[in-house]
């Protein structure tokens, strides 16, 4: 059984479910390729400390694990962008993924690579500039994401963006975790999903266990939408663009104290306070995710109850028609 739309055809995947190419580590090779393997794309976060060798490490250890296809996502706004997508494409990655940035600098050298290219955006108007530039896939990320994100929700974004860039096909991010949400974003028009906060509370994702503990705890209001950790850093976000995270003591303290923060001038987070001075990001759907799972268990899970939920509900409500 395959999840079929226009979008596993052009990436080439039984299923149109990708794992979020979360940056620092969090999506490293191994969840890519646990995700590759149970037949979605899998996709490492390109965007770590880590630089160039750290992201050829990472392709190496999936090209090891599987044959099927993968990709790599990039925090775009940063500098070395263009290095580590041009270093993706020497590996022989064929699907790319940018974000936080007009992807139209991009475009040309990845589609001369052969990838596809997949631009996630916020905003109608970033998702028209987006297809603008020749991008062949749009990923439509609602306020419920973990991780960085805008202010409109997953349900009003897809169907719009949709309509603004057909015909080009559209994945649905924020708020996903199973296959009720898989199902709903189907109705909306989009021809997949992109899921972040499911996929971290896995063995394969790079976040330390302390954190993978808090995404299951928490309930879809222990989120907060905020910008201390990024003022505490100085890592500058596009307009419009703040991290959601799992509260903790440092948002308890700093969130709505934000002039406060930036007139600190210095991060005085230790590395020692761990999980209550660091950011938790992850997404609403939290709420949702109360078990640690293998990735690829995850997939075969998610394809059999979206097809569940298409199955019953769909017969349910037109009974009789
Ligand atoms: C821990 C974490 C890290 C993330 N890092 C990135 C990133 O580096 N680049 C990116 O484009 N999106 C990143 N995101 C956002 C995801 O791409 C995606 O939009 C989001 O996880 C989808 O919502 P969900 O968390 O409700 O599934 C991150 C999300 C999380 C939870």
């Amino acid at each position: 059984m395959t999840l079929h739309t226009r979008l596993g055809d052009l990436l080439g995947v039984a299923h149109p479910i990708l794992n979020a190419p979360m940056g620092g580590g969090d999506a490293p090779g191994v969840l890519a390729a646990a995700v590759s393997e149970a037949g979605g794309l899998g996709m490492i976060g390109g965007t770590t400390a880590g630089g160039a060798d750290w992201l050829r490490d990472q392709i190496g250890v999936v090209q090891a694990a599987t044959s099927k296809p993968f990709g790599v996502g990039f925090v775009s706004h940063l500098a070395g962008a263009a290095g580590l997508m041009a270093v993706a494409l020497d590996a022989g990655v064929r699907v790319i993924a940018h974000s936080f940035s007009d992807p139209t600098p991009f475009v040309a050298d990845a589609h001369r690579g052969g990838a596809v290219v997949i631009c996630q955006v916020r905003t109608l108007d970033d998702a028209k500039r987006a297809a603008d530039a020749g991008v062949d896939v749009v990923t439509a990320q609602g306020t419920e994401a973990g991780g960085h994100t805008g202010e409109v929700s997953t349900l009003p974004l897809v169907p719009a963006v949709v309509d603004a860039v057909h015909p080009l096909p559209v994945i649905a991010a924020g708020g996903i975790a199973d296959g009720r949400g898989i199902a709903a974003a189907l109705m909306l028009g989009a021809e997949g999903v992109w899921l972040g906060t499911r996929f971290l509370a896995t063995p394969e994702a790079g976040v330390p266990v302390g954190y993978k503990e808090q995404v299951l705890g928490a309930g879809p209001g222990d989120t907060v939408l905020t910008e201390v950790f990024d003022l505490a850093a100085g890592i500058p976000w596009p307009a419009g663009v703040r991290g959601r995270s799992i509260r903790n003591p440092f948002t308890d303290r700093w969130h709505g104290e934000e002039a406060a923060l930036r007139a600190e001038r210095r991060d005085s987070r230790s590395v020692d306070d761990g999980i209550a001075a660091n950011p938790l990001y992850a997404g609403e759907v939290s709420g949702l995710v109360t078990e640690l799972e293998p990735a690829g268990q995850i997939v075969g899970r998610l394809v059999a109850e979206t097809e569940a939920v298409l199955r019953e509900r769909t017969a349910a409500i037109l009974r009789g028609v």
